[in-house]
C-alpha cells in the first residue's frame, strides 16, 4: 500500500516541483517504486519527467472526471526508470465546472477514489505536487493524502506562505483527520545570503521540531538539470544536491515509517551546503 505525500505551499514559486521530481528519484533509488501525480495545469512536473510530452493522451483530469476511466491508463514512464507520473493538462483548469463540489458531495474524495483503483498497490510512495491555490485540486491531493511536506524559500514571504498553508491544511483534516505533517523543508538556501540566514534562524526558533532537519541549499545545478529532463543524480553526481536530496529521502522515509539503512542515506553531513 503506496504511502501518499503532498508537496504543498499555498506560496507560488518555492521549488515544489523541483523537489518532487527530485525526491521521486532519490526515494526510489532506495529501490521503491514512485508514482508522481501532477496536479497543476502549468504542467511544470510534467514537462521536467515526461520525455514527449506530445505522445500524452490522457492525465490526472480523466481521472478525476470520468469515474469509467481506468486510471492506469493515465499512467506515463518518465525519465527515470522506476518513477512514473499521472500528469497534468491545461483541462485541469475546468475540473471545477465538471465536478463541482456544490453538486457533487464526493468531488473532494475523486482523487482518494481514483487511486485506490490498481495505483495504491504499485507503488510504495505516490507524490502529488500540488498547485499554489486554494482549490478543489488542492483539497482533492490533501484528502487523498497520509503525508504532506511544505517546501519554503528563507525570503521575506515565507511566514505568511505557512501560515496560509496551516489554515487550509486545518480544513482539509476535517474530511481526513489522519494527514501527518512530514515537515517544513527549506529550499534553495544561500548561507552567504544575511537577509535568507535571518529568516532561516527565526524560521528554526519559531518552529523548531516542524523544520526539517535536511536543509536544501541552493545548487544552480538542480535548475539546469530540471531544463534538461534531469533530476541531479542523472545530471552531475557530484553537485552538493545529491546530497540534499538523499538526506531529504532518508528523512522522509523515515517519517513516513519506512526508514532506510543509515549507509544509504547519504554521506552524513548534516544540512550544510
Ligand atoms: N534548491 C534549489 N536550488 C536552485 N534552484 C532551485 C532550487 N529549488 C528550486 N529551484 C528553482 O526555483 C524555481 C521555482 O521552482 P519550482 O518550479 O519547483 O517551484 P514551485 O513551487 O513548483 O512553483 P509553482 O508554485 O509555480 O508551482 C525553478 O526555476 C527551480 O529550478
Ligand atoms: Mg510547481
Amino acid at each position: 500500500m503506496a504511502r501518499v505525500i503532498s508537496i504543498l505551499n499555498i506560496k507560488g514559486g518555492v521549488g515544489k516541483s523541483t523537489i518532487s521530481f527530485n525526491l521521486a528519484h532519490a526515494i526510489q533509488r532506495n529501490n521503491k517504486r514512485v508514482l508522481l501525480v501532477d496536479l497543476d495545469m502549468q504542467c511544470n512536473l510534467t514537462d521536467m519527467c515526461v520525455p514527449e510530452p506530445e505522445r500524452i493522451t490522457y492525465s490526472v483530469y480523466d481521472l478525476l472526471t470520468n469515474e469509467d476511466f481506468l486510471p492506469t491508463n493515465a499512467v506515463y514512464k518518465t525519465v527515470v526508470q522506476g518513477v512514473d507520473i499521472i500528469p497534468a493538462d491545461l483541462r485541469l483548469f475546468e475540473v471545477e465546472q465538471v465536478i463541482n463540489p456544490l453538486t457533487n458531495p464526493a468531488a473532494m474524495l475523486m482523487l482518494r477514489n481514483r487511486l485506490a483503483v490498481g495505483l495504491h498497490d504499485s507503488y510504495d510512495y505516490i507524490i502529488i505536487d500540488c498547485r499554489p491555490e486554494i482549490s478543489l485540486l488542492t483539497m482533492n491531493a490533501l484528502i487523498a493524502s497520509d503525508h504532506y511536506m511544505v517546501p519554503v524559500l528563507c525570503d521575506r514571504h515565507s511566514v505568511r506562505g505557512i501560515d496560509m498553508t496551516d489554515s487550509y491544511v486545518k480544513s482539509a483534516k476535517r474530511v481526513n483527520p489522519n494527514l501527518q505533517e512530514i515537515g517544513i523543508v527549506i529550499n534553495a538556501l544561500d548561507r552567504r545570503k544575511t537577509n535568507a540566514m535571518t529568516i532561516y534562524n527565526y524560521l528554526r526558533k519559531k518552529l523548531n521540531e516542524r523544520i526539517m532537519e535536511t536543509v536544501v541549499g541552493t545548487n544552480a545545478a538542480i535548475e539546469t538539470a530540471a531544463t534538461h529532463q534531469q533530476t541531479i543524480f542523472q545530471y552531475d553526481a557530484r553537485q552538493p544536491g545529491v546530497r540534499y536530496f538523499k538526506q531529504l529521502a532518508a528523512e522522509v522515509m523515515r517519517k513516513c515509517g519506512d526508514p532506510i539503512a543509515v549507509e544509504d542515506a547519504g554521506d552524513g553531513e548534516a544540512e550544510e551546503n
